[in-house]
């Protein structure tokens, strides 16, 4: 029993979900997510399709009857993290053997059939577009046999299916709008472990997020691995596009336009995006985040790399130039937006002076803050089958920290632009350093830290910014904002 206390009072490093509860359910349900925004949200799909099951969610791993780990596969590291909580639950399954565990998500995806072999505690395997399978797949697990689904869908995007928000302050909450990408960036594993792009129908994603407003919701992320890439023309891949019928092609409606529904039906709602991807960002859309005081302006932009050489090894579609181009334009319409980045050190062949063209794309943009990595060979994709991962690690990790320590200087410029404003902040909860201070974000996704006064949670208030580091902004309230 020590043993089991041992590893369920171990911090969970995936993100364990809230509890929520149907008084019908007598299952429990342990699930947690790794990896990007759209896991979390994925997760939560799941936690809907399973409450139909009879299942409750629960953050207690001794008394779970089903655990699920929502798995990433971006980077090694993220592998090895899965595998090591296996081997947990492993401990507690020889305790507890009519525990169920599945696997979801992209290891899921890219191990396929392996995932039994190599992991014996693993009951169920399922890929991101087949979770509806999940009720049959269990049957066949509690008959006795191992079940997996890992096929790819045309057509998925789950947006009949409304999330159980699990993984929410009730406040933000996130609605998927694209599944898949089709970019195939020569160093990422994602068109394989979330296959190709499709959008979801503006009319469910109204749907959603009304039903979000209803519950009070103030701030809705548009989430997908692409979303500038969103065109919906009655369903089916996006490559599928030119092959659609005339009226279909006529009546498609792209991101700009879904941005512009979204902010003129809920002009009390915040909206945010992620992911864009600078090749398919349209100044239409820049143009909308402009008209609308409710679209927040903030970017994610990811480049990879700020030299040309890189890029098109990359596979990246567009140049160093052209993604300046873009950001200047970015500038010159809406001066105050925030930008960030994602950047990869020491990619197959990169010399010292592509790094040094990386530094010097990020001298120019001074992004508010940014995601930094090292390269790390991801089997199947082009660069892991065609391209030697010939940059020693030490080299990468040197290079990596040199990127950190240009981001913190730049992340420290940009907050301090914010010292003596005053911003319209949405209060999402206590500051985890100070239970007197709420935390909140600016429009530009800057957290701000103030004192809690007679505010509450969902509130949208004005903060005269007083001080700063380089991660978050001190302040005061001064008053409700005129969007309360
Ligand atoms: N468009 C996606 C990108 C997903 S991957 C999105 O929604 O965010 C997130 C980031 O991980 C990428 O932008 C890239 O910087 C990093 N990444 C992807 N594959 C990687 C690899 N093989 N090694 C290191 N970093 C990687
Ligand atoms: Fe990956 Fe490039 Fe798509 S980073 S998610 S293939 S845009």
């Amino acid at each position: 029993m020590k043993q089991l206390e041992k590893i369920i009072d171990e911090r969970v490093q995936g993100k364990a979900l809230m509890t929520q509860q149907n008084t019908a359910n007598t299952k429990k349900l342990f699930i947690e997510s790794y990896g990007c925004q759209m896991n979390m949200n994925d997760s939560e799909i799941v936690a809907s399709i399973l409450d139909k099951e009879g299942y409750n969610t629960t953050q207690k791993l001794e008394e779970a009857d089903l655990i699920l780990m929502n798995t990433c596969s971006i980077r090694e590291k993220a592998e090895t993290t899965v595998r090591k909580r296996l081997q947990k639950y492993n401990a507690i399954k020889k305790i507890n053997p009519s525990m169920k565990v599945g696997v979801l998500g992209c290891m899921a995806e890219r191990l396929k059939e392996k995932f039994l072999e190599e992991e014996k505690i693993v009951d169920l395997v399922v890929g991101p577009d087949a979770y509806r399978d999940i009720p049959n797949l269990l049957k066949e697990v509690h008959q006795g046999r191992d079940a997996i689904n890992v096929i790819l869908s045309k057509e998925e995007t789950y947006g009949d299916v409304s999330p159980v928000r699990l993984n929410s302050n009730g406040v933000s909450a996130f609605v998927s709008i694209t599944r898949g990408c089709d970019n195939m960036c020569t160093f990422c594993v994602v068109p394989f472990t979330r296959g190709r792009e499709r959008s979801r129908d503006p009319k469910s994603i109204i749907e959603e997020i009304q039903e979000m407003v209803n519950k009070n919701f103030k701030e809705i992320t548009l989430l997908g691995q692409n979303v500038d890439s969103y065109l919906w023309f009655g369903g089916g891949l996006k490559k599928d596009f030119k092959k659609a019928s005339e009226i279909a092609q006529a009546s498609a409606v792209n991101f700009a336009q879904l941005l512009e529904l979204c902010a003129t039906e809920f002009p009390k709602t915040r909206f945010r995006f992620s992911t864009s991807n600078p090749q398919d960002m349209s100044l239409d859309v820049i143009h909308t985040i402009a008209k609308h005081n409710n679209i927040c302006k903030y970017i994610h932009l990811p480049v990879q790399s700020g030299s040309n050489s890189i890029l098109k090894a990359m596979n990246r579609q567009h140049t160093r130039e052209e993604y300046l181009e873009l950001v200047d334009n970015i500038f010159k319409i809406i001066p105050e937006m925030a930008l960030s980045q994602d950047m990869i050190a020491g990619f197959c062949g990169e010399t010292e002076e592509d790094h040094q063209d990386t530094l010097s794309l990020m001298e120019h943009v001074k992004y508010d803050f940014g995601f930094m990595f090292v390269y790390s060979e991801r089997p199947g994709t082009l660069a892991g089958r065609k391209m030697d991962d010939d940059v020693p690690f030490e080299t990468k990790k040197r290079r990596l920290q040199e990127l950190i320590d240009l981001q913190l200087k730049h992340s420290l410029y940009r907050t301090q632009q914010h010292l003596g404003k005053v911003e319209e902040v949405l209060i999402e909860g206590t500051s985890k350093k100070d239970q007197q201070q709420w935390k909140g974000r600016n429009t530009q996704n800057t957290v701000i830290v103030f004192p809690k006064e007679h505010y509450n949670i969902g509130d949208f208030v004005n903060v005269k910014v007083e001080d700063c580091t380089s991660a978050t902004l001190k302040g005061i309230a001064v008053g409700y904002s005129e969007n309360n």
